[in-house]
């Protein structure tokens, strides 16, 4: 079970909540190998871990062989890293049209040169690659043998185009197909919401595991339901696991991180009774403690 790379969403505290209750491997949000090279403090922070987090992974988008190995160099580096995805997935224009993410499906030379540059110069554990099905057409079977032939230790897949953006059907027949077209674990992804989703989806691809993007947003739980195999969720887990994301925050941002977390309980507060209400108060306090009670009472 991985969680999904979300930029804007899986930093730390997200990441390290989700790791221990339940995820087996945790994925960076997509770092661009431009950014990493020139070292900027913000995305250096982008890429620490939680101790809780082993194995994590960090993810580097790029197109040019020199800069991609430079990145890779860069996060060798970096101690606690076990390995480095590569995203070859990412539908965004402005990453799309700089011949990044999922460019590279469109160029499947390109894709062979870029992702073997990062199994050369990679000194971690791991290789691993984030793909899509396809840019407009669906290639899926192309795609996982040219991501194999790089030596990849596994990869993981977006059952859409570029095309279907994050609307058309998951295609799981396709992720299927990939699985059955190498030897290396495949890791099935998108719109998986719950257990019972999950298992059809193994069930149907037989891939080797699932990763889970959106459904954690507001819900990291659902790692916790999965591994346990359980649809319901004690309200005092919730509490538990909302709290030491709380906690995670106010590590990572320092006091700064209270006013972050207003955004985060209104996620949080959605169908509870009295949300409102919560949200309101929620909105007007800065006080470390007194928001840890708020979260303590109402949860
Ligand atoms: C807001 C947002 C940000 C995303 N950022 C990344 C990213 O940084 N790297 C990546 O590989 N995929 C990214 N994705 C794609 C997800 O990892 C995942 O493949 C997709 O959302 C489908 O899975 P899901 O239905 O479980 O969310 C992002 C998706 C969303 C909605």
């Amino acid at each position: 079970m991985v969680l999904a790379p979300l930029a804007g969403y899986t930093d730390l505290p997200f990441r390290a909540v989700v790791k221990k209750f339940g995820a087996d491997v945790t994925v960076s949000e997509m770092i661009s190998s431009n950014a990493l090279v020139y070292k900027s403090q913000k995305t250096l922070k982008m890429i620490e871990k939680s101790p809780s987090e082993d194995p994590y992974i960090v993810q580097i988008a790029g197109n040019k062989v020199e800069l991609v190995r430079d990145a890779v160099l860069l996060l060798n580096e970096v101690d606690g890293i076990d390995g480095i995805d590569l995203n070859c997935g990412c539908p965004a224009p402005k990453v799309f049209n700089h011949g990044s993410g999922s460019n590279l499906l469109g160029d499947l030379k390109k894709l062979e040169e870029i992702l073997s540059t990062v199994k050369k110069y990679n000194k971690k554990q791991y290789t691993t690659a984030k793909v899509r099905i396809g840019v407009n057409e669906k290639i899926p079977v192309e795609i996982a043998k040219v991501v194999e032939a790089c030596g990849v230790d596994f990869v993981s897949v977006h059952g859409r185009t570029r095309a279907g953006k994050y609307k058309a059907p998951v295609d799981y027949d396709a992720i299927k197909m990939m699985k059955e077209a190498v030897n290396i674990p495949v890791i099935a992804n998108g719109d998986i919401t719950d257990y019972d989703k999950a298992k059809k989806v193994l069930e149907h691809t037989k891939a080797d595991g699932v990763m889970i993007g959106r459904a954690a947003v507001g819900k990291p739980w659902i790692f916790y339901q999965l591994k346990h195999g359980v649809e319901d969720i004690d309200d005092s887990l919730k509490r538990e696991i909302i709290l030491e994301h709380y906690d995670e925050v106010l590590k990572f941002h320092g006091e700064h991180g209270v006013i972050m977390f207003r955004k985060l309980l209104h996620s949080y507060s959605k169908g509870y009774k009295g949300a409102a209400e919560f949200r309101d108060i929620i909105n007007r306090v800065s006080d470390e403690k007194i928001m840890r009670d708020m979260i303590e009472n109402f949860f």
